[in-house]
Protein backbone atom coordinates (compact mmCIF):
# COMPACT_ATOMS: atom_id res chain seq x y z
CA UNK A 1 0.00 0.00 0.00
CA UNK A 2 1.09 4.01 -0.32
CA UNK A 3 0.72 5.81 2.77
CA UNK A 4 0.91 9.35 2.88
CA UNK A 5 2.55 10.35 6.49
CA UNK A 6 1.37 14.29 7.40
CA UNK A 7 3.14 15.68 10.02
CA UNK A 8 6.30 13.91 9.89
CA UNK A 9 9.44 14.63 11.97
CA UNK A 10 12.74 13.46 12.01
CA UNK A 11 11.80 11.04 14.98
CA UNK A 12 8.30 9.27 12.98
CA UNK A 13 10.24 8.50 9.86
CA UNK A 14 12.59 6.82 11.97
CA UNK A 15 10.28 4.79 13.85
CA UNK A 16 7.53 3.98 10.56
CA UNK A 17 10.65 2.91 8.62
CA UNK A 18 11.88 0.44 11.01
CA UNK A 19 8.23 -0.75 11.30
CA UNK A 20 7.69 -0.95 7.58
CA UNK A 21 10.76 -3.46 7.63
CA UNK A 22 8.41 -6.59 6.70
CA UNK A 23 5.54 -5.06 5.61
CA UNK A 24 7.18 -3.19 2.52
CA UNK A 25 4.77 -0.67 2.22
CA UNK A 26 5.43 2.38 0.20
CA UNK A 27 5.65 5.50 2.80
CA UNK A 28 5.46 9.24 1.32
CA UNK A 29 6.78 11.48 4.65
CA UNK A 30 5.29 14.73 3.89
CA UNK A 31 6.08 17.87 6.60
CA UNK A 32 3.01 19.51 6.72
CA UNK A 33 -0.33 19.28 8.38
CA UNK A 34 -2.63 17.67 6.89
CA UNK A 35 -6.17 19.87 5.98
CA UNK A 36 -8.28 20.24 3.45
CA UNK A 37 -5.81 22.71 1.75
CA UNK A 38 -2.84 19.84 1.53
CA UNK A 39 -5.11 16.65 1.33
CA UNK A 40 -4.32 16.80 -2.26
CA UNK A 41 -1.09 15.56 -1.92
CA UNK A 42 -2.40 12.42 -0.98
CA UNK A 43 -3.56 11.69 -4.78
CA UNK A 44 -2.27 7.88 -5.63
CA UNK A 45 -2.19 6.98 -1.50
CA UNK A 46 -4.23 4.00 -0.23
CA UNK A 47 -4.10 5.44 3.26
CA UNK A 48 -3.07 8.29 5.00
CA UNK A 49 -1.11 8.79 8.54
CA UNK A 50 -1.94 11.38 10.62
CA UNK A 51 -0.82 12.97 14.03
CA UNK A 52 -2.79 14.71 16.76
CA UNK A 53 -3.02 18.30 15.47
CA UNK A 54 -3.96 17.37 11.56
CA UNK A 55 -7.22 18.56 10.76
CA UNK A 56 -9.68 15.67 9.37
CA UNK A 57 -12.74 17.86 9.50
CA UNK A 58 -15.08 17.31 6.85
CA UNK A 59 -13.48 19.26 4.05
CA UNK A 60 -10.23 17.39 4.56
CA UNK A 61 -11.74 14.38 4.57
CA UNK A 62 -13.92 14.82 1.18
CA UNK A 63 -10.53 15.97 -0.51
CA UNK A 64 -8.86 13.08 0.36
CA UNK A 65 -11.80 10.69 -0.41
CA UNK A 66 -11.57 12.64 -3.95
CA UNK A 67 -7.44 11.92 -3.63
CA UNK A 68 -8.48 8.04 -3.80
CA UNK A 69 -7.59 7.64 0.15
CA UNK A 70 -9.63 4.33 2.01
CA UNK A 71 -8.06 4.96 5.37
CA UNK A 72 -6.77 7.08 7.59
CA UNK A 73 -4.15 5.61 9.97
CA UNK A 74 -4.29 7.55 12.82
CA UNK A 75 -0.58 7.43 14.94
CA UNK A 76 -2.52 8.39 18.11
CA UNK A 77 -4.66 7.12 20.58
CA UNK A 78 -7.16 10.30 20.61
CA UNK A 79 -9.35 10.90 17.77
CA UNK A 80 -11.28 14.08 18.32
CA UNK A 81 -9.77 15.79 15.63
CA UNK A 82 -11.54 13.41 13.51
CA UNK A 83 -15.45 13.50 11.52
CA UNK A 84 -16.17 10.29 12.28
CA UNK A 85 -19.64 10.65 10.80
CA UNK A 86 -18.13 12.33 7.48
CA UNK A 87 -15.49 9.50 7.30
CA UNK A 88 -17.97 7.10 7.90
CA UNK A 89 -20.05 8.43 4.91
CA UNK A 90 -17.31 9.09 2.32
CA UNK A 91 -16.88 5.32 3.11
CA UNK A 92 -13.12 6.18 4.59
CA UNK A 93 -12.03 4.08 7.71
CA UNK A 94 -10.16 5.34 10.06
CA UNK A 95 -8.02 3.49 12.68
CA UNK A 96 -5.92 4.67 15.76
CA UNK A 97 -3.57 3.19 17.89
CA UNK A 98 -5.74 2.84 21.22
CA UNK A 99 -2.48 1.92 23.36
CA UNK A 100 0.73 1.84 23.16
CA UNK A 101 2.65 3.24 26.36
CA UNK A 102 0.24 4.26 29.37
CA UNK A 103 3.41 4.11 31.19
CA UNK A 104 4.93 7.15 28.74
CA UNK A 105 1.78 9.39 29.91
CA UNK A 106 1.65 8.24 33.38
CA UNK A 107 4.98 8.90 34.33
CA UNK A 108 5.04 12.39 31.80
CA UNK A 109 1.95 13.32 33.94
CA UNK A 110 4.32 12.28 37.29
CA UNK A 111 7.23 14.29 36.45
CA UNK A 112 5.18 17.39 36.02
CA UNK A 113 4.24 16.94 39.56
CA UNK A 114 7.12 16.46 41.02
CA UNK A 115 8.89 18.89 39.28
CA UNK A 116 5.81 22.15 39.85
CA UNK A 117 5.84 20.66 43.96
CA UNK A 118 9.74 20.81 44.16
CA UNK A 119 9.88 23.70 42.06
CA UNK A 120 13.02 21.64 39.66
CA UNK A 121 12.48 24.12 36.92
CA UNK A 122 13.08 27.48 38.70
CA UNK A 123 15.82 25.69 41.04
CA UNK A 124 17.77 24.44 37.65
CA UNK A 125 17.49 28.17 36.30
CA UNK A 126 19.01 29.72 40.10
CA UNK A 127 21.74 27.41 40.58
CA UNK A 128 22.91 27.98 37.24
CA UNK A 129 23.19 31.20 37.97
CA UNK A 130 24.94 31.26 41.24
CA UNK A 131 21.68 31.19 43.21
CA UNK A 132 21.32 28.86 45.89
CA UNK A 133 18.71 30.45 47.92
CA UNK A 134 15.81 28.11 48.99
CA UNK A 135 13.29 30.81 49.29
CA UNK A 136 9.94 30.51 46.91
CA UNK A 137 10.97 26.82 46.55
CA UNK A 138 8.87 25.19 49.30
CA UNK A 139 7.40 22.06 48.02
CA UNK A 140 4.96 19.54 50.40
CA UNK A 141 5.10 16.02 50.65
CA UNK A 142 3.41 14.11 48.43
CA UNK A 143 2.86 11.13 50.84
CA UNK A 144 -0.86 11.83 52.43
CA UNK A 145 -2.13 14.02 49.69
CA UNK A 146 -5.28 12.72 47.86
CA UNK A 147 -4.72 12.73 44.32
CA UNK A 148 -7.85 13.26 41.82
CA UNK A 149 -8.05 10.59 38.47
CA UNK A 150 -10.18 11.97 35.62
CA UNK A 151 -10.63 9.25 33.82
CA UNK A 152 -9.86 5.86 35.11
CA UNK A 153 -8.55 4.02 32.06
CA UNK A 154 -5.38 2.51 30.54
CA UNK A 155 -3.30 5.65 31.06
CA UNK A 156 -4.90 7.08 34.62
CA UNK A 157 -5.07 3.45 35.96
CA UNK A 158 -0.67 3.91 35.51
CA UNK A 159 -0.88 7.08 36.95
CA UNK A 160 -3.02 6.03 40.23
CA UNK A 161 -0.38 2.91 40.83
CA UNK A 162 2.45 5.13 40.85
CA UNK A 163 1.03 8.02 42.59
CA UNK A 164 -0.12 4.90 45.30
CA UNK A 165 3.80 4.37 46.00
CA UNK A 166 4.01 7.64 47.03
CA UNK A 167 1.10 6.87 49.35
CA UNK A 168 -0.90 9.41 48.16
CA UNK A 169 -4.73 8.21 48.49
CA UNK A 170 -6.58 8.00 45.28
CA UNK A 171 -9.79 8.97 44.35
CA UNK A 172 -11.40 8.51 40.88
CA UNK A 173 -14.58 10.16 38.65
CA UNK A 174 -15.07 7.68 35.48
CA UNK A 175 -18.32 6.47 34.08
CA UNK A 176 -16.82 3.20 33.01
CA UNK A 177 -13.30 3.01 35.23
CA UNK A 178 -11.11 -0.06 35.29
CA UNK A 179 -12.07 -2.11 38.06
CA UNK A 180 -8.18 -2.59 39.17
CA UNK A 181 -8.35 0.71 40.64
CA UNK A 182 -10.78 -0.25 43.37
CA UNK A 183 -8.44 -3.40 43.62
CA UNK A 184 -5.14 -0.80 44.64
CA UNK A 185 -7.27 1.36 46.96
CA UNK A 186 -8.61 3.75 44.85
CA UNK A 187 -12.01 5.13 45.85
CA UNK A 188 -14.96 6.32 42.58
CA UNK A 189 -16.55 9.44 43.66
CA UNK A 190 -18.63 11.80 41.18
CA UNK A 191 -16.77 14.72 39.96
CA UNK A 192 -17.95 17.33 42.20
CA UNK A 193 -16.73 15.17 44.91
CA UNK A 194 -13.82 14.69 43.59
CA UNK A 195 -13.39 18.71 42.96
CA UNK A 196 -13.59 19.20 46.37
CA UNK A 197 -11.57 16.52 47.50
CA UNK A 198 -8.45 16.05 45.39
CA UNK A 199 -5.30 18.22 46.43
CA UNK A 200 -4.05 17.48 42.82
CA UNK A 201 -6.29 17.00 39.69
CA UNK A 202 -4.74 14.71 36.83
CA UNK A 203 -7.05 14.41 33.39
CA UNK A 204 -7.02 11.33 31.83
CA UNK A 205 -10.17 11.30 29.97
CA UNK A 206 -10.53 11.72 26.05
CA UNK A 207 -11.79 14.53 24.64
CA UNK A 208 -15.49 14.48 23.71
CA UNK A 209 -18.75 16.96 23.44
CA UNK A 210 -19.23 15.81 27.17
CA UNK A 211 -15.62 16.93 28.27
CA UNK A 212 -14.84 19.94 26.90
CA UNK A 213 -14.08 22.71 29.10
CA UNK A 214 -14.79 20.19 31.88
CA UNK A 215 -12.75 22.00 34.20
CA UNK A 216 -14.82 25.79 33.50
CA UNK A 217 -14.64 28.46 35.84
CA UNK A 218 -17.40 26.95 38.15
CA UNK A 219 -14.81 23.37 38.55
CA UNK A 220 -12.56 26.01 39.33
CA UNK A 221 -14.31 27.22 42.03
CA UNK A 222 -14.99 24.32 43.32
CA UNK A 223 -11.76 22.90 43.58
CA UNK A 224 -9.44 23.48 46.94
CA UNK A 225 -7.55 25.87 47.04
CA UNK A 226 -3.84 25.81 46.34
CA UNK A 227 -4.82 22.64 44.16
CA UNK A 228 -2.51 21.16 41.81
CA UNK A 229 -4.21 21.00 38.10
CA UNK A 230 -2.36 18.46 35.78
CA UNK A 231 -3.71 17.93 31.97
CA UNK A 232 -2.21 15.22 29.69
CA UNK A 233 -5.06 14.37 28.15
CA UNK A 234 -6.56 17.07 25.45
CA UNK A 235 -6.12 21.01 25.65
CA UNK A 236 -9.43 21.56 25.30
CA UNK A 237 -10.78 19.25 28.47
CA UNK A 238 -9.33 22.75 30.31
CA UNK A 239 -10.99 26.13 29.22
CA UNK A 240 -7.82 28.28 29.65
CA UNK A 241 -9.37 31.26 30.78
CA UNK A 242 -10.27 29.95 33.35
CA UNK A 243 -7.32 28.41 34.69
CA UNK A 244 -6.00 31.82 34.08
CA UNK A 245 -8.58 33.32 36.31
CA UNK A 246 -7.72 30.75 38.80
CA UNK A 247 -4.29 31.31 39.08
CA UNK A 248 -4.61 35.04 39.54
CA UNK A 249 -6.98 34.08 42.55
CA UNK A 250 -4.83 31.84 44.00
CA UNK A 251 -7.44 28.87 43.70
CA UNK A 252 -5.25 27.05 40.90
CA UNK A 253 -1.50 26.63 42.88
CA UNK A 254 0.20 24.73 40.16
CA UNK A 255 -0.67 24.06 36.96
CA UNK A 256 1.14 21.46 34.76
CA UNK A 257 0.24 21.20 31.11
CA UNK A 258 1.45 18.89 28.43
CA UNK A 259 -1.42 19.89 26.24
CA UNK A 260 -3.28 23.05 25.35
CA UNK A 261 -6.78 23.60 23.52
CA UNK A 262 -4.67 26.13 20.57
CA UNK A 263 -1.77 23.73 20.55
CA UNK A 264 -2.38 23.48 16.70
CA UNK A 265 -0.44 26.94 16.01
CA UNK A 266 2.33 26.68 18.39
CA UNK A 267 3.56 23.07 19.52
CA UNK A 268 5.60 20.42 17.27
CA UNK A 269 7.41 23.56 15.72
CA UNK A 270 10.63 25.41 16.70
CA UNK A 271 9.16 28.88 17.09
CA UNK A 272 11.74 30.23 19.50
CA UNK A 273 12.90 33.25 16.66
CA UNK A 274 9.31 34.05 16.09
CA UNK A 275 6.66 36.54 18.70
CA UNK A 276 4.16 34.29 19.88
CA UNK A 277 0.71 35.84 18.67
CA UNK A 278 -1.43 33.80 21.34
CA UNK A 279 -1.61 36.06 24.37
CA UNK A 280 -3.60 33.24 26.03
CA UNK A 281 -0.47 30.81 25.88
CA UNK A 282 1.66 33.82 26.69
CA UNK A 283 -0.22 34.63 29.59
CA UNK A 284 0.36 31.49 31.25
CA UNK A 285 4.06 31.15 30.65
CA UNK A 286 4.67 34.41 32.94
CA UNK A 287 3.49 32.72 36.19
CA UNK A 288 6.26 30.60 38.14
CA UNK A 289 3.82 28.22 39.30
CA UNK A 290 2.59 26.77 35.59
CA UNK A 291 4.97 23.81 33.79
CA UNK A 292 4.44 23.86 30.06
CA UNK A 293 5.57 20.67 27.71
CA UNK A 294 4.66 21.14 24.07
CA UNK A 295 2.65 17.47 24.11
CA UNK A 296 5.74 15.52 24.77
CA UNK A 297 4.25 12.51 27.34
CA UNK A 298 4.09 10.29 24.33
CA UNK A 299 7.00 10.58 23.52
CA UNK A 300 9.43 7.62 24.63
CA UNK A 301 11.48 4.73 22.36
CA UNK A 302 9.18 2.50 23.61
CA UNK A 303 6.20 4.46 23.02
CA UNK A 304 7.03 5.39 19.11
CA UNK A 305 8.41 1.93 18.46
CA UNK A 306 4.56 0.73 19.67
CA UNK A 307 2.93 3.54 18.08
CA UNK A 308 5.17 2.99 14.43
CA UNK A 309 3.86 -1.10 14.65
CA UNK A 310 0.66 -0.58 15.52
CA UNK A 311 0.16 1.49 12.56
CA UNK A 312 1.91 -0.59 10.03
CA UNK A 313 -0.34 -3.30 11.54
CA UNK A 314 -3.40 -0.65 10.82
CA UNK A 315 -2.19 -0.66 7.49
CA UNK A 316 -1.79 -4.54 6.75
CA UNK A 317 -5.12 -5.33 8.20
CA UNK A 318 -6.60 -2.72 5.85
CA UNK A 319 -4.65 -3.84 2.83
CA UNK A 320 -5.61 -7.88 3.37
CA UNK A 321 -9.03 -7.88 4.17
CA UNK A 322 -9.98 -4.16 3.99
CA UNK A 323 -10.36 -3.31 7.62
CA UNK A 324 -7.87 -2.61 9.97
CA UNK A 325 -6.69 -3.74 13.34
CA UNK A 326 -8.04 -0.97 15.69
CA UNK A 327 -11.10 1.23 13.82
CA UNK A 328 -12.89 3.77 15.24
CA UNK A 329 -16.72 4.73 14.21
CA UNK A 330 -19.26 7.09 15.19
CA UNK A 331 -20.74 5.49 18.27
CA UNK A 332 -17.29 5.87 20.21
CA UNK A 333 -18.09 9.14 20.33
CA UNK A 334 -21.45 8.59 22.73
P1 LIG B 1 -8.84 5.12 27.79
O1 LIG B 1 -9.94 5.08 26.79
O2 LIG B 1 -8.17 3.85 28.19
O3 LIG B 1 -9.36 5.84 29.14
C1 LIG B 1 -10.13 7.00 29.15
C2 LIG B 1 -11.08 6.91 30.32
O4 LIG B 1 -11.78 8.15 30.42
C3 LIG B 1 -12.12 5.81 30.18
O5 LIG B 1 -12.11 4.95 31.30
C4 LIG B 1 -13.44 6.57 30.05
O6 LIG B 1 -14.54 5.87 30.65
C5 LIG B 1 -13.10 7.85 30.81
N1 LIG B 1 -14.03 8.95 30.56
C6 LIG B 1 -14.75 9.22 29.45
N2 LIG B 1 -15.52 10.31 29.66
C7 LIG B 1 -15.27 10.74 30.92
C8 LIG B 1 -15.75 11.81 31.70
N3 LIG B 1 -16.68 12.66 31.24
N4 LIG B 1 -15.28 11.95 32.97
C9 LIG B 1 -14.36 11.08 33.45
N5 LIG B 1 -13.88 10.04 32.75
C10 LIG B 1 -14.31 9.89 31.50
O7 LIG B 1 -7.79 6.16 27.21
P2 LIG B 1 -6.25 6.33 27.62
O8 LIG B 1 -5.40 5.48 26.76
O9 LIG B 1 -6.12 6.22 29.09
O10 LIG B 1 -6.00 7.85 27.17
C11 LIG B 1 -6.70 8.92 27.75
C12 LIG B 1 -6.48 10.17 26.94
O11 LIG B 1 -5.12 10.60 27.10
C13 LIG B 1 -6.63 9.99 25.41
O12 LIG B 1 -7.97 10.08 25.00
C14 LIG B 1 -5.79 11.12 24.87
O13 LIG B 1 -6.61 12.24 24.68
C15 LIG B 1 -4.79 11.39 25.98
N6 LIG B 1 -3.42 11.08 25.57
C16 LIG B 1 -2.46 12.04 25.66
C17 LIG B 1 -1.15 11.78 25.27
C18 LIG B 1 -0.07 12.80 25.40
O14 LIG B 1 1.00 12.63 24.81
N7 LIG B 1 -0.25 13.89 26.15
C19 LIG B 1 -0.79 10.48 24.71
C20 LIG B 1 -1.87 9.50 24.75
C21 LIG B 1 -3.12 9.81 25.12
Amino acid sequence: MRIAVFSTRPYDRRFLEEANGRSGHVLDFIEARLGPGTAPLARGADAVCAFVNDALNRATLAALADAGVGLVALRCAGFNNVDLAAAEALGIRVARVPAYSPHAVAEHTVALILALNRKIHRAYARVREGNFALDGLLGFDLRGRTVGVVGVGKIGIEFARIMRGFGCTLIGADPAPDPEFAAIGGRIVDFPELLRGADIVSLHCPLTPATRHLIDAEAVAAMRPGVMLINTSRGAVVDTKAAIDGLKSGRIGHLGLDVYEEEGDLFFEDLSDQVIRDDVFARLLTFPNVLITGHQAFFTEEAMRAIADTTIANVDGFARTGRALHEVSVDKLA
